[in-house]
């Protein structure tokens, strides 16, 4: 068969508005800039730095950008994650003023704004361990998700995993006149070392304990689709696994088992990974990446968020 014949009968296919770009905006001078060393091509950036990528995130017409906010100012109970004059909010509405036909997304946690970074508040508990607290960290998240609807977000994306959370925010949104704001959950999120490089990018590596309290282990999988079931039932409209490509049977059996879309956070260790051997000349890397995002395509997800996102759309 010639390419002219494969293309015929290829039965998945990737488009760029599949794919959804991270992007770390800083509280800082609208200039800034800083590499992260391990995720080779991507950046801390201040606001002009963010409304570029948006503007080649439009132009690639990619399917959106999702924000990570990082503050200056952390604290106990994550103030800065729910101020109206925030880094995601005042970026926001930015990006949304100038770009109003880009889809932008937003992450909803705690991690980057608490002192200890934890995705909540967090207590010990009489033998000293420590606790993250549930539903004070839920009322927090749901401040958090209004004050990122009031400025503008697309898509509302809570990465934290409290109990109750989808609920609490779908019932605040509604009551708070955003009924029609979708909300795209990260449902299936595994306790994973493949978010190291992203802990630095978003300085949110928590400084004790791990966050296996509240990820899943990596040896379940009925788990994965209990959790899925819960947040549709709390309202989700999209649900979300990740990582990516160590997850393509559990893509496959939500998108089998549930009828709404589902996503893939292909995260940074991932990106990493590709990035340094297709850098070592080990393996070809952009061969690799279309790779590696049309199997998580084929696994089942229509929508894939990738650091690759812009390098991937070029190439389609
Ligand atoms: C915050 C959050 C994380 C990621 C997305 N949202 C970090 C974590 O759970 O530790 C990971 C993304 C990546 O590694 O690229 N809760
Ligand atoms: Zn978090």
């Amino acid at each position: 068969m010639t390419e002219r014949h494969r293309r015929l009968v290829r039965e998945t296919s990737l488009e760029p508005s599949n794919l959804i770009l991270p992007l770390f905006a800083v509280e800082a001078d609208e200039h800034f800039k800083k590499a992260i060393d391990a995720m080779p091509g991507v950046q801390q950036l201040g606001l002009n730095g963010i409304l570029k990528q948006c503007e080649a995130a439009l132009e690639a017409d990619l399917g959106g950008v999702i924000l990570f906010g990082i503050p200056k100012h952390k604290d106990e109970f994550a103030s800065q994650a729910y101020n109206e004059e925030g880094i995601i909010q005042t970026t926001l509405r930015e990006t949304k003023r100038r770009f109003p036909e880009l889809l932008v997304a937003t992450d909803v946690c705690l991690c980057e704004y608490t002192e200890h970074g934890h995705c909540g508040v967090i207590e010990r508990d009489n033998n000293g361990d420590i606790e993250i607290v549930n539903d004070k960290s839920v009322e927090l998240l749901v401040r958090e998700a209004i004050s990122h609807a009031e400025a503008g977000s697309d898509l509302i994306c809570p990465s934290d995993m409290m109990d109750g959370r989808i609920g609490a925010i779908r019932e605040a949104l509604d009551a708070s006149g955003f009924s029609s704001l979708p909300i795209m959950s990260y449902s299936a999120k595994y306790a994973s070392g493949l978010y190291g490089p992203f802990r630095d990018a978003a300085e949110s590596t928590p400084s004790f304990g791990d966050r296996r309290s509240h990820q899943m282990d990596v040896g379940n999988t009925d788990e994965a689709l209990r959790l899925v079931q819960r947040d549709l039932d709390e309202g989700a409209d999209i649900v979300m696994v990740k990582p990516a490509i160590s997850s393509l049977d559990i893509i496959r059996r939500i998108r089998e088992q549930f009828l709404s879309p589902v996503a893939a956070y292909q995260v940074s260790g991932e990106y990493s990974m590709i990035k340094a051997a297709g850098k070592n000349g080990w393996i070809d890397e952009d061969r690799v990446m279309m790779e590696s995002l049309l199997s998580i395509k084929r696994a089942g997800a229509s929508i894939i968020l990738s650091y690759f996102a812009l390098e991937a759309a070029k190439q389609l």
